[in-house]
This record gives C-alpha cells, structure tokens and sequence, in this order.
C-alpha cells in the first residue's frame, strides 16, 4: 500500500520552558510539520501551564503552524486571544464546552483552523454532529494534563471509527492522536488512520530529533 503523508507536531510541554526558544529551534530543524502548545488552566485539568503571552513571544521564532490545544474550561471565551496571540490551529475539548459548534465557528471566524479533542472517555458519537465543522479531530491517548503518561491502546479504536466515517461522509478534517505516542505505538495509530501524531515526551528525550521523526515514519510505514 502506498504510504499516506504523515504529519509531526511535538509539543513542548516535552521540553524545558526555561529554554523555549531553543527548544522551538530543536523542533524546526527535526523537519516536524507543526509546534503543539499545551495551554492547561487548572480547573479543566489539574496543571496550569501557560497563556497567550508564552504564545506571542515564541510567534516570531518560527513559520511553523502553532497547534494550540486548550485545555481549558470555557474556550469560547479565550479564542480571540489565542488566534491573536499567533495560533494556526485552536483546538477545543468536546467535553470543555456546551457550545462545541459555536466554539469551531469561532475559531474559523478568527481565521484559524479548527480542532474538537477528546478524552480516552468520550466517545466519537459524542462529538458526530460537530464533524462537518472541525479541520481536526484530536484523539486523546491518555487522559489531558501530563505529558509522560502511558498509552491508553483502547483509544485506537476511535482513530479507525474516525477515519471510517470521514470516508463515509466526504468530511474532511485530520486525525491527529496526542498522548504517550512513540515508537512503540505509532504503528497501529497510524494504521488506524491517523495523520498528525503528537509527541512530547519521546521526542525530547532524544538526542537526533530529525533522526527520530525519520525512525517514527519508518515504523508507521512498516504497519500498512
Ligand atoms: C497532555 C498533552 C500532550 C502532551 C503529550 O495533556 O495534551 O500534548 O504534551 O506528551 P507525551 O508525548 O509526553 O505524552
Ligand atoms: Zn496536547
């Protein structure tokens, strides 16, 4: 089987705050597709990470795609600030929000690309009716608010359900799947579907990150 393009967004909650802009270099040079910023509030999720003002000093660092993954309660009203502050992409949780549809038409109308993440506990019928509205759907594979967690290999499924019914339905949007992906798991992700994987802490550790975003794709690519 042809391999279908396959997409990279490290996040940088894998990395060292105290030298962002290094780390913002470290993912520009891996050949990576998009710069993943964890922005948690400590209500939605337990840890509080950082706001529009980290987001608008990196901006100027990088043409990369900012994929801005709020974890937060209430996002309709912190989308402008985000889409100002420099976001590509915003991303909102399904379960963060009664508002979901409002919340993507927000974030088209403030000239970014929309995203509906889910948690390991929502299922895809939850979020059915907001598809034809989202150019993401962000599967959780762990449960949001730390980076370094284990895989959750039940989530899999919801890549596959994904994938299928944008193939049934003519929609559009990308998969993307966040949580403990590495080596060992992006195979069947990817054969599930999916086309952006996420990765914090696999990468970081590595010392040839443009080496590893090269053996990421490899093992993917072994799965078809
Ligand atoms: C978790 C975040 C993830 C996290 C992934 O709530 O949404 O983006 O940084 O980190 P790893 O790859 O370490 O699981
Ligand atoms: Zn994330």
């Amino acid at each position: 089987m042809e391999p279908r393009n396959l997409l990279f967004s490290p996040s940088m909650l894998g990395g060292d705050f105290s030298r962002a802009a290094f780390e913002i270099g470290e993912i520009v040079s891996s050949g990576a597709d998009y710069v993943h910023l964890d922005v948690m509030d400590g209500s939605f999720v337990p840890e509080i990470t950082f706001g529009r003002k980290f987001i608008s000093d990196l901006r100027p660092l990088t043409d990369l795609v900012f994929d801005v993954h709020l974890m937060v309660e209430r996002p309709e009203e912190k989308i402008g600030a985000f889409a100002s502050a420099g976001a590509g992409i915003i991303t909102v949780h399904a379960e963060s929000t009664d508002h979901i549809v409002r919340c993507l038409s927000m974030i088209r109308e403030a000239g970014c690309e929309s995203g509906i993440a889910i948690n390991p506990g929502t299922s895809v019928s939850f979020i059915e009716a907001a598809l034809p509205f989202a150019d993401y759907v962000t599967v959780m594979t762990v449960n949001p608010g730390w980076g370094g967690q284990r895989f959750i290999p039940e989530c899999i499924s919801k890549v596959e359900e994904l994938d299928r019914r944008r193939k049934d339905e003519g929609w559009q949007f990308l998969i993307e799947a966040d949580g403990g992906v590495s080596l060992d798991t992006i195979g069947p992700l990817y054969k599930a579907g999916m086309d952006i994987a996420v990765t914090g802490t696999a990468f970081f550790r590595e010392d040839d990150k443009a080496d590893f975003l090269e053996r990421m794709r490899e093992k993917a690519e072994e799965w078809l």
